[in-house]
């Protein structure tokens, strides 16, 4: 049996959303819903088990709005894509519980962000964030999604639900149950770097604001952030230049590419030779050209919270609507009278 085409993706609502989350995963999002249905979730579950979004309620909540209206913002059409919190969907809860007793041990002790987010103290680390990747394969599963539209840090947790897939339909003994989530990571924003340290990727939790452009930041706070950005001494390479060893280089220009929409062979040819600081500043006009009406259209939504969380009901229903029955599928293959 062959399952039917569906995209499933999600955002952490911890802390503000970055240029990395909008090139390595939202930006292609918007071109997905052209090509097959979609579904977009915030993932205030998985929010709960980072120091940020723990034990601060009013917090969780307004971040959950704030990646909503990003989703918007940036071009997810409601109508057409549901958007939604993990909270009003139950089925996501329920089957990770499932999925807990299919993965094994080995496997998540084998997850990298689960090392690098624990950090020393493994044993002070919630049970919630070992599990983390169980309840991301619930999220995609319990829908049967078949595409999954990402940055490059989410493949091994990819690769864990399509584990869990597979020994879930063989434990079962029902082989078509669930499909093999397939991840879509492209185009050059797939692993966006931060701007103070090329070799570690931009991400929500550095707690230098300057590693990272946020989609709250105003047009002064992006050019400032790309003025001071790390690079190296050497000018930009030429299209026969070696970017091995020049991570920071290689970043800006990854970054151009995927704002511009072009390849970055295209960007190079365009720099070769050129100084960082004339680079800079076309990086930062396109940077500020392309988020600008993002930012805008985000804090308009956000001023009418009651609608935005109509949006997110309305699109929990929808989830459900696909989910319930799935759910009671696998009550049922489980051996749970329902
Ligand atoms: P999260 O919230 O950390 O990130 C959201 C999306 O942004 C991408 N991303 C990046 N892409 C390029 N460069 C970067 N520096 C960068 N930083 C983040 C992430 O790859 C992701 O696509 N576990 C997920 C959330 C999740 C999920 C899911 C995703 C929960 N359930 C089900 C897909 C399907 C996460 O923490 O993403």
């Amino acid at each position: 049996m062959s399952h039917k085409q569906l995209v499933l993706s999600g955002m952490q609502p911890t802390n503000t959303l970055h240029l990395g989350n909008y090139l390595g995963a939202l930006k292609n999002w918007v071109k997905m819903q052209d090509q097959m249905p979609c579904l977009f979730c915030v993932v205030d579950m998985h929010a709960i088990t980072a120091d940020a979004g723990y034990g601060q309620p009013a917090e969780l909540t307004r971040s959950t709005r704030e990646v909503a209206a990003a989703y918007i913002a940036g071009g997810v059409d409601p109508k057409r894509s549901p958007i939604f919190n993990q909270g009003q969907v139950p089925e996501h809860g329920e089957l990770a519980w499932v999925f807990n007793c299919v993965a094994r041990l080995g496997w998540l002790d084998r997850m990298t962000q689960f090392k690098e987010k624990s950090g020393k103290h493994k044993e002070r680390a919630s049970v919630g964030l070992y599990t983390y990747p169980v309840l991301m394969a619930a999220d995609i599963l319990v829908y049967r999604a078949t595409h999954v539209p990402v940055g490059e840090d989410q493949k091994q947790h990819l690769e864990l639900a399509r584990d869990i897939a597979a020994k879930f339909n063989n434990d079962f003994g029902v082989p078509d149950f669930f499909p093999q989530p397939e991840p879509v990571i492209t185009g050059s924003g797939t692993r966006v770097m931060s701007l103070r340290d090329g070799s570690k990727k931009m991400s929500k939790s550095d707690e230098s604001d300057n590693s990272r452009i946020n989609l709250t930041d105003d047009a002064d706070m992006i050019a400032d952030k790309i003025r001071r950005a790390k690079t190296d001494p050497h000018p930009l390479p030429g299209p026969k230049d070696e970017l091995a060893g020049r991570p920071e280089a290689e970043n800006l220009l990854n970054i151009y590419a995927a704002l511009a929409d072009q390849d970055r062979d295209k960007v190079i040819i365009d720099f070769a030779g050129q100084n960082f600081s004339t680079f800079k500043s076309a990086l930062a006009d396109l940077t500020v050209a392309r988020l600008e009406p993002i930012t805008r259209e985000m804090r308009r939504l956000l001023a009418d919270p009651a609608e935005i969380d109509r949006v997110l009901k309305d699109g929990a229903q929808k989830a459900r609507a696909i989910a319930t029955p799935i759910m009671d599928e696998v009550k049922k293959t489980v051996g749970f009278i329902i």
